[in-house]
């Protein structure tokens, strides 16, 4: 079988855009491959995060992708810092990292811009520490939102440096990109991408958010002044919420613009909220269900955590043993 690798970080809620952009995908990849997800908490600290509420958004994220339809008997799913392979690997792969490739990183350079109070070496290594997520279960796809691309080259260039420089080690992992929503843009600023970590909360819509909060935000969404419901650059607002409706209803762009054809802008939102609640409801109601049930979450990450490591160790081992490290017997 086929692996699959992918993660998210449990920093605070997620969006509608981690869901469209990734977990809608894994939902879907899940029956055909080995999968493995990851609660990727080691790449979370390079923010500064409160121990107690880190501890609850990691299990509360691991809620999610249950209640998003991953099902914890077909695939592994695991907290990353239980696997120490990942920071090992990383090591290696960081001495095979240029400073160069790294400063190169919109990502990063996006970060620094923002926030020069908090500009550790963390932050400016991240894609290192998610090219050894990657590469340690020899992975063959990773279904990412498309703002992950760079990050995911770079593991793309590591894996082939490392075979090049010793033998060939590595599988070359893909990327898996959504066809439509590959890149859910804010409600309030239909330029820049939906944030969680936007300080206006109106700019996205939670998995945890109730119906009568998602009318809300889809009334006050930012639009324009054509007043013509039409897929098109010029109207990044409309656009985006074409983009999040086709997706969820699995409905064409071209169907959905037809259905709106000589109405307002005022019928398409409220139908669009509709659209996001029937998606997101059921979710939501099964994700209040499993934070309940603690024992059962701790049951599955401990589970995968087993899993994950066992395949970890052998890319491990092997790695070791090509950089020339002297076996512990
Ligand atoms: P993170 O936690 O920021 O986001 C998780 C996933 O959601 C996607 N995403 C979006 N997709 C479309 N539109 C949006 N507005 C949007 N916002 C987020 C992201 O592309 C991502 O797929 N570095 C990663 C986590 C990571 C990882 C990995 C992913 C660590 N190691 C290994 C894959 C493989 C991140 O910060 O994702």
């Amino acid at each position: 079988k086929k692996v699959i690798f992918s993660g998210a970080q449990p920093s605070g809620k997620m969006t509608l855009g981690n869901y469209l952009g990734a977990i809608k995908n894994w939902t879907k990849l899940q029956d055909e491959y080995e999968c493995f997800f990851s609660v990727v908490d080691l790449h979370a600290i390079t923010v500064p995060q409160e121990p107690k509420v880190l501890r609850e958004n990691a299990k509360k994220l691991l809620a999610q992708y249950i209640a998003c339809g991953l099902d914890p008997e077909k695939n592994t799913i695991f907290i990353q810092s239980h696997v120490k392979e990942h920071l090992e690997l990383m090591w290696v792969l960081n001495t095979m990292t240029y400073m160069g490739e790294l400063n190169r990183m919109t990502q990063f350079k996006d970060k620094a811009r923002k926030s020069e109070a908090n500009l550790n070496a963390g932050l400016f290594t991240y894609p290192v520490l998610m090219a050894a997520d990657i590469l340690l279960y020899q992975t063959d796809l990773v279904p990412v939102g498309d703002d992950q691309k760079q990050h995911l080259e770079l593991a793309r260039d590591l894996a082939n440096r490392f075979n090049n420089r010793y033998s060939d080690t590595f599988k070359i992992p893909e990327g898996y990109y959504p066809k439509e929503a590959a890149r859910v843009m804010s409600l309030q600023d239909p330029t820049k991408k939906m944030s969680k970590s936007d300080e206006n909360v109106n700019g996205f819509i939670l998995l945890e958010d109730d119906p009568d909060t998602i009318r809300r935000k889809i009334k006050k969404c930012v639009t324009d002044s054509e007043g013509v419901v039409r897929y098109s650059p010029e109207q990044p607002g409309i656009k985006n919420l074409l983009d999040i409706y086709s997706a969820l209803s699995g409905k064409s762009i071209d169907e959905i613009v037809k259905m709106y054809e000589g109405k307002g802008y005022g019928d398409f939102k409220a139908d669009t909220a509709e659209v996001i609640i029937s998606v997101l409801e059921p979710m939501r109601q099964k994700y209040l269900a499993l934070l309940e049930d603690k024992e059962y979450l701790e049951k599955i990450y401990c589970e995968g955590a087993k899993k994950a490591e066992a395949k970890a160790r052998k890319t491990l081992r092997k790695v070791y043993k090509k950089v020339g490290f002297l076996e512990r017997k």
